[in-house]
């Protein structure tokens, strides 16, 4: 019953030690359970609908929420590699939407942003063809505006794209036994159960922070593993919560995948910063068969902003027991990984200049008031295209971020950080990337492979849903 005591200590309190208000669970420990798995890589077929639900995350009454084929969130997605799949994407909900595939290297016609909405009761299908390498991607809706409401709604879900190697690589492959899809969010609820989007004082400058985690859209459950090595595909799906992950006995977490691909060899880490819309897979031993906890610090942001009740600490995100009736496969951590990490030259390519910028009410009056974020100065514009790239030009960005810690993104591409305020990529930023927190500069090195017109262009933007929608967003054709 060591199980027990463990966990009874970690998950029946609310009130875990510096850090009061964001706890896990009152309730019993109960199991987690994955989202669907949805395996396209032989029909090569894929079907969503958007639609209405309602789910009971705690006590007895139901939250409104939406969700992909269910009331939350969506199924898992797995697409095979080198193949074409057809989405066929349903709205069946009363404003429109769109689903932009987070991570996925497809042309700007079929990426699903802003600039393709899917209205009401229609249905959307777009052919997706993958050339790029196994990796965890997502998606989730970005109408421009509302991407932060849609995605705290429910309208996120996990993609995996797969060669089908992972068993040749002796990567854990079984879905939901030895590899887990984890979509890590937090949301905040009122009095009787829906959920609070609502948005206080200083989430006008942090976006929105919660005080109840939610992983796959359940609070409270303990991820049952085998007693071996078990697969973490890390989603931040929150819309502005930065999370600095460990396992409560400090194991190592071996990091063997970054947003858009594996490494060549793992990288041990005792601590792994995840921000919104990053994606890192790790391995961890459970082999122990001691139960663990994966905690987090507290946000970077909220503490700068002086949020509230945040102090210095940690809180749980999710617990950990061993099960060893559960088959376990791998039981020795793999040493190569089949991946890569770039390691391109910068000296040729274009050089370009972000900064993220927070203006409060100052000098924005040429724009829409409610655009208080921006980039260079310029509030995001649906009608303004900032700027076109060559078709397969390598360019070297640098994104600065001076205020508070911004996670960077560009669609239709993965890049490589070049640097970090001058020094080296800390490890875990050295895999291939699409989404990275900037924190003072990052000088990124970009490939375009993929075309994207006026009609459907790229964005780049903060994935902190509250600053993309308030305008820290910026757009791109490439051709
Ligand atoms: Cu995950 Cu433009 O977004
Ligand atoms: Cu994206
Ligand atoms: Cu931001």
């Amino acid at each position: 019953m060591k199980r027990r005591t463990l966990l009874g200590g970690i998950a029946a309190s609310t009130a875990v030690v510096g850090f009061p208000n964001l706890s896990i669970s009152q309730e019993a420990p109960k199991r987690l359970v994955m989202a669907p798995l949805v395996d396209a890589t032989t029909t090569r077929r894929v079907r969503l609908e958007a639609q209405k639900g309602r789910t009971l995350f705690k006590g007895s009454s139901r939250a409104d929420t939406w969700g992909f084929n269910q009331p939350f969130l969506g199924p898992t997605l797995r697409m095979a590699t080198g193949q074409t799949t057809v989405a066929e994407v349903k709205n069946s909900l009363d404003e429109a939407i769109s689903v932009h595939w987070h991570g996925l290297l497809v042309p700007g016609s079929v990426d699903g942003g802003p600039h393709q909405p899917i209205a009401p009761q229609a249905t959307w299908t777009p052919e997706i063809t993958l050339t790029q390498p196994t990796a965890t991607a997502w998606y989730h809706s970005h109408i421009h505006g509302a991407t932060a409401k849609q995605v705290q709604m429910g309208l996120a879900g996990v993609l995996q794209i797969s060669d089908g190697q992972d068993d040749a690589r002796e990567l854990p492959s079984t879905y939901g036994v030895d590899d887990l899809t984890l979509v890590i969010q937090d949301r905040r609820f009122t009095r009787n159960g829906q959920m609070d989007l609502s948005i206080g004082m200083a989430e006008q400058m942090t976006g929105f922070l919660g005080d109840t985690m939610l992983i796959n859209g359940q609070i409270g459950a303990t991820a049952v593993v085998p007693r071996g090595v078990v697969r973490l595909r890390l989603l931040n799906g929150s819309n502005a919560r930065i999370y600095t992950l460990a396992l409560s006995d400090n194991r190592p977490m071996h990091l063997v995948a970054t947003d858009s691909g594996l490494l060549d060899q793992p990288i041990a880490l005792t601590s792994l910063r995840i921000a919104p819309g990053e994606r890192y897979e790790v391995l961890v031993d459970f082999s122990d068969e001691r139960a663990v906890t994966l905690v987090s610090a507290q946000n970077p942001n909220a503490g700068m902003m002086g949020g509230g009740n945040q102090r210095a600490g940690g809180f749980p995100v999710l617990p950990f027991s061993v099960e060893a009736s559960l088959p376990a496969r791998i039981t020795r951590l793999p040493t190569a990984l089949g991946g890569s990490r770039p390691t391109a030259d910068a000296s040729n390519a274009k050089w370009r200049r972000f900064s993220l910028d927070m203006s409060m009410g100052m000098g924005m009056m040429f724009r829409p008031s409610d655009q208080r974020f921006s980039i260079n100065g310029a509030p995001f514009d649906m009608k303004h295209i900032d700027f076109n790239v060559d078709l397969g030009a390598m360019e070297r960005w640098t994104i600065s971020a001076d205020m508070m810690m911004h996670p960077f993104h560009v669609h239709g591409a993965m890049f490589q950080v070049l640097s970090e305020n001058g020094q080296p990529p800390q490890a875990q930023n050295t895999g291939w990337k699409d989404t990275v927190l900037v924190h003072g500069s990052a000088d990124l090195l970009i490939k375009f492979d993929h075309p994207a017109s006026k009609q459907a262009p790229f964005m780049y933007h903060c994935h902190i849903l509250e600053h993309e929608d308030g305008g820290m967003m910026g757009q791109f054709t490439v051709g």
